[in-house]
């Protein structure tokens, strides 16, 4: 099936499952352990339900945001995703592209295997940067200098990842990082040809073996090195401390991204950061905790209007996205709905993928008797079900 004949963000889905080699489809779809925060983010959807008004003209509808002075013309964009060029060929520039194409902003994983100038020399937009950061004050300096060089306009601090967590799947599909050449990934990569010539081999024969190309060391470590095991697990792990500091160094938009408790919402406000992204990395870090629906409406009560709150994990539907905004988030960031459709039609899967939540959050809006975004709140929901509120 073409991807343009998907009809919804699980249609593209099921096209990059048929696309991808078994193991390189289960480090996208997967989660941690037991994937119980992964289909929690779902789950928790169908327990919201909308109390839409009517009658109401809705002819003229808006789903445009101001946010850290741009206007974008939908409320949500594209969260950090790396590797991202080992699922669909040079797929950071194709993300990036559609994006700018549709006014919404991309960003740029500093796991990526494209160097962030690169992007924006040919995607130049909303440039957002998203980083994993040691706790090394001089790197953390010359890393931010680079990015503001790079016209990064942005800039999140992934703190949901002290260490790597458990990927089950990811183990016993045999795809970790470092990326191991096995025989189980090699039989993948003979049985999912299209994959084999039009992702690695055009990737191999463009680029070479795939780089990580921002790191804050300012080493380029393959994708295949052994000896960068710890690029993640040094270690070390940023602390508040580092945050305030990185405040001084950073002058434009700086989140924090990974936050799920009220306290630490506060924190970030103590700090200077302009806003968090509030997150469970769509079920990929700790098993068990909390969708990011659930904690919005108390981060929201503690920090009011002091931070912009940005939510991700589980969005696959304009409906999920109205929700969200209602209970308090500000925007949206899409994880898989746009790694999927990269794999699935390139550039134009992309713009496919988000052109079919831009269409949903219209008619939404609509049918929920709300035309203009900015006026969503939780009298637009029943939530008793998941808040218990009597
Ligand atoms: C393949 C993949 C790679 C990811 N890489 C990163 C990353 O490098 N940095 C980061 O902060 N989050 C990363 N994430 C998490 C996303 O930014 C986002 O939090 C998550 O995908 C949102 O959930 P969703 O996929 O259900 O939309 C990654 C997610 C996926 C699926």
């Amino acid at each position: 099936m073409s991807f343009r004949h998907a009809l919804n963000v699980f249609e593209l889905q099921e096209i990059a499952r048929r696309r991808l080699p078994r193991g390189v489809y289960g480090f996208v779809e997967g989660g941690a352990e037991d994937n119980q925060s992964r289909d929690h983010n779902r789950a928790v959807f169908e327990r919201i339900r909308f109390r839409p008004r009517s009658p109401i003209d809705v002819a003229h509808r808006s789903q445009e945001v101001e946010l850290f002075g741009r206007r974008f013309a939908s409320p949500f964009g594209i969260a950090p995703m790396g590797i991202a060029g080992v699922f669909a060929f040079d797929a950071d520039i194709r993300m990036a592209k559609a994006a700018a194409r549709m006014n919404v902003p991309f960003t740029l994983s500093n796991m990526s295997t494209v160097p962030m100038e690169t992007i924006g020399e040919q995607a130049g937009h909303a440039r957002w940067l998203q980083a994993y950061l040691s706790n090394d004050r001089e790197r953390a300096a010359k890393f931010a200098a680079r990015a503001a060089a790079a016209g990064y306009e942005l800039l999140m601090v992934t703190t949901d990842v002290p260490v790597g967590s458990n990927r089950e799947n990811n183990l016993r599909n045999g795809f970790t990082l470092p990326v191991r050449i096995t025989p189980r990934l090699l039989f993948d990569g003979a049985t999912h040809p299209r994959w084999s010539i039009e992702v690695f081999a055009r990737t191999l024969m463009n680029h070479g073996i795939p780089r990580f190309e921002n790191t804050d060391r300012g080493d380029r470590p393959s994708i295949l090195a052994q000896a960068n095991r710890s690029l993640r697990d040094r270690g070390d792990s940023v602390d508040w401390e580092f945050i305030r500091y990185l405040r001084d160094q950073w002058k434009a938009p700086l989140l924090v991204k990974g936050t799920l408790h009220p306290a630490d919402a506060e924190m970030a406000v103590r700090v200077g950061l302009d806003g968090v992204v509030v997150s469970n990395h769509g079920g990929r870090q700790l098993d068990g905790a909390i969708s990011p629906i659930e904690a919005l409406p108390e981060i929201r009560a503690a920090v009011g209007k002091k931070l912009k709150l940005i939510a991700d994990s589980g969005f696959r539907r304009g409906s999920d996205i109205l929700k969200a905004l209602a209970l308090g988030a500000d925007f949206i960031l899409l994880g898989r709905a746009a790694m999927f459709g990269v794999v699935a039609g390139g550039e134009e899967g992309v713009v496919h993928a988000l052109s079919l939540l831009k269409a949903e959050v219209d008619i939404d809006l609509a049918l929920l008797g709300c035309p203009s975004i900015s006026a969503l709140n939780p009298d637009f929901l029943e939530t008793r079900d998941l808040f218990n509120k009597t």
